[in-house]
This record gives C-alpha cells, structure tokens and sequence, in this order.
C-alpha cells in the first residue's frame, strides 16, 4: 500500500511518499521561512506559503521516489488539528489529487501522525514496530498531551497541559532572550554551554494529575530576565539551560510515572519538542523501558508521518475523521 501524503496544519509544508504505513520512499519538508521576521506564524501568510508550495512539492516528492501518481494506492492529508486556512489548503489539494487520480482520500488527525512517526523507517531493513500498549508523550508547538496507546488508533487520555503548550513555552522563553524563531532548537542549542543548575525554577507539579503547567515557568523566566536585565548583562546560556532543565523535568517525571502506573514496557515520543536530546536523555534515565523516539527531522512537522497514520486509518478504527478540516480535533 503505497501512499502520497500532504502535510499543512501550520507552517511546515511537508509531502511525502510512504509504503505500508512504514517505509518513506520520499520525504520533503518546506520550511516556511516568511515568519522569522514576524517571529511567530500569521496564519494567513502561512496558508498562502502552503499553496505557493504544493505543486512543486507534490513532484519533488513523487520524483525522489522515482513513481507517478498514478503507483499510489491512496492520496492522504492532515485534516486536523492546526490552523484551518492552512488545513484547507493541504486537504483540498489532497482531495483534488485523489479525485483526479481516481483514488481514495484518506484524512488524517495530525496528532496521530506524530505518533505513528515512531513506525517510520528509511532504507530496506524494517526495525522491529514499537510495541503497544504504551504510554505516549506529545509534545509540539501546539499540544502537550500524555496517552495511553491501548491499540491501533485506540487513545486514552492521561493528561494534557493546562495553559501554554510545551513547544510554545520554548519560543516564548527564545523570544525573550532575543534567540530566533523557532525557539525550540535555539534554546537547546545556547542551553548546550550553560549551567542548568544555575536559577531555580518552578516545577509545577499538579498534586498526583497527569496534566501540565507551563506559564508559571514562562512569568518566573520572564521575572528572572528583567532583574537580570536591571543588573546588567543576562546570561544567556545559563538561563536558557535552567529553563530547558525545569522544562524537561516537568515532562519527564510525569510521563516515567504514567509508565509505572500503567506498567507498560514502551513509552513513545512525538511531536517537535521530542527532538530535544536533553528531553530524550531526561525521559530514558527515569524509565526503565524502552524510549522509542523518531529522529530529530520526523519529531517536526512532515508529511512521512501523515503517510503513515493514513495507512493505519485505513487499517484500524479509531477516533473518526471528521469528512471536512477541524482546528480542534482531539486525539481521543
Ligand atoms: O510538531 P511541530 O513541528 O509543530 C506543531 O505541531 O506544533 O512542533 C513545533 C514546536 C515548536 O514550538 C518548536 O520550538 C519545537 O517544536 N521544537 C523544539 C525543538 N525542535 C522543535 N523544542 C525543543 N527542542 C527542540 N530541539
Ligand atoms: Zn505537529
């Protein structure tokens, strides 16, 4: 089963063909590069960026897999959840393709694609498929959610963040330490030469819930900058790493304990925030399991792990996939 899909919830623009669910045969991502002057997305310009994008991608993707369109088996697009104009692009253009194509369209919940991105493989040795039940953490730009992956396409809500999302905590803090846009990777990247241990910071914990709490974390940051500011000069890289470490901690204590509770032997990472190596390295000292975490490049946005969640959708039923785009969509 072989699928092209199309990934635009937000301001990646990804394409990608995947065979059964698994192999990326072809796999292009498009950043959009437009935002870093405004140093967040304006999803109108984002939405145009996707439709400036598609057609090229579209090609450069069934190129590098050296296939026409007319070798896929289904056409599939992320229909949820992220910005709406920019979800319509990507689903309508889907459609369109399918329909001229004459194959099936297939909608994918794009939380789902960041789970499935743990199936992903490159090149013609299949690793062993991750193992479920498992309790997984997804954390991007957008969602902060911990789950309980019961089955196939079959999620249980454990906790999710209350106010900010973890990814959104990380650009803000690289915003307010005058660092690029994303923040995520320029946090990990200064926090490399500072001292985590330098301020404290809160940890919010929640009593015994599974749910997280980020803005307290972002105003301390934000009252730790402004007295260091008035003093004189910040340091950079020893706030970021403190903030990284409060970060990785909240994350990881909660998530180790939802693995003891429900004494699964996998926990799965997915979405943006995972491509953090202190994060990862976080996680895997507190479990005493298997982590399984896609690479770096399949954490972000792309449309590899749209193919694959397509090809389960296909397989198993799960959370429904509503027919048009939703901006809310839940994973369970
Ligand atoms: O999953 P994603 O590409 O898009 C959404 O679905 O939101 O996640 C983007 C988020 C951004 O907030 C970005 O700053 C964050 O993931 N991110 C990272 C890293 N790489 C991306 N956060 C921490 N460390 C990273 N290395
Ligand atoms: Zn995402």
């Amino acid at each position: 089963m072989r699928i092209l899909a199309i990934e635009t919830s937000c301001d990646e623009t990804g394409v990608a063909v995947v065979d059964d669910g698994r192999r990326i045969v072809s796999n292009v991502v498009a950043s959009q590069l437009a935002h870093q002057d405004t140093g967040g997305i304006v999803p109108e310009v984002a939405a145009r960026e996707h439709l400036r994008a598609l057609d090229g991608l579209v090609q450069q993707a069934l190129g590098d897999a050296g296939v026409s369109l007319r070798d896929a088996d289904a056409v599939a697009a992320t229909v949820g959840p992220g910005l709406v104009g920019c979800l319509l692009v990507g689903a309508n253009y889907g459609r369109g393709l399918a329909l001229a194509a004459g194959l099936p369209f297939v909608g994918v919940n794009h939380l789902e694609g960041h789970v499935y991105a743990n199936w992903l493989y490159e090149g013609t040795d299949a690793p062993p498929e991750p193992e479920i039940p498992a309790v997984v953490l997804i954390v991007s730009g957008a969602h902060s959610d911990l789950v309980l992956m019961e089955g196939h396409r079959r999620f249980r809500p454990l906790g999710r963040t209350i106010d900010d999302a973890a990814g959104e905590a990380f650009d803000k803090v690289a915003r307010l330490l005058g660092l690029g846009f994303p923040g995520g990777p320029e946090i990990e990247r200064v926090a490399k030469h500072g001292d985590p241990n330098a301020f404290p910071l809160p940890r919010a914990t929640l009593a015994d819930r599974y749910d997280f709490s980020f803005s307290g974390l972002k105003t301390a940051v934000l009252r730790l900058v402004r007295g260091l500011q008035e003093k004189g000069e910040v340091p950079v890289a020893d706030v970021a790493a403190s903030f990284q470490k409060a970060i990785t901690d909240a994350l990881a204590e909660k998530t180790a304990r939802a693995a003891a509770e429900h004494a699964v032997d996998t926990v799965m990472l997915g979405g943006g925030v995972a491509a953090n190596i202190a994060l990862r390295e976080e996680i895997q000292k507190r479990i005493g399991h298997t982590l399984r975490v896609p690479p770096p490049r399949l954490c972000t946005d792309n449309g590899a792990m749209i193919g694959a969640a397509a090809f389960y959708v296909l397989r198993h039923r799960g959370t429904e996939i509503p027919m048009t785009v939703r901006s809310d969509l839940k994973l369970a």
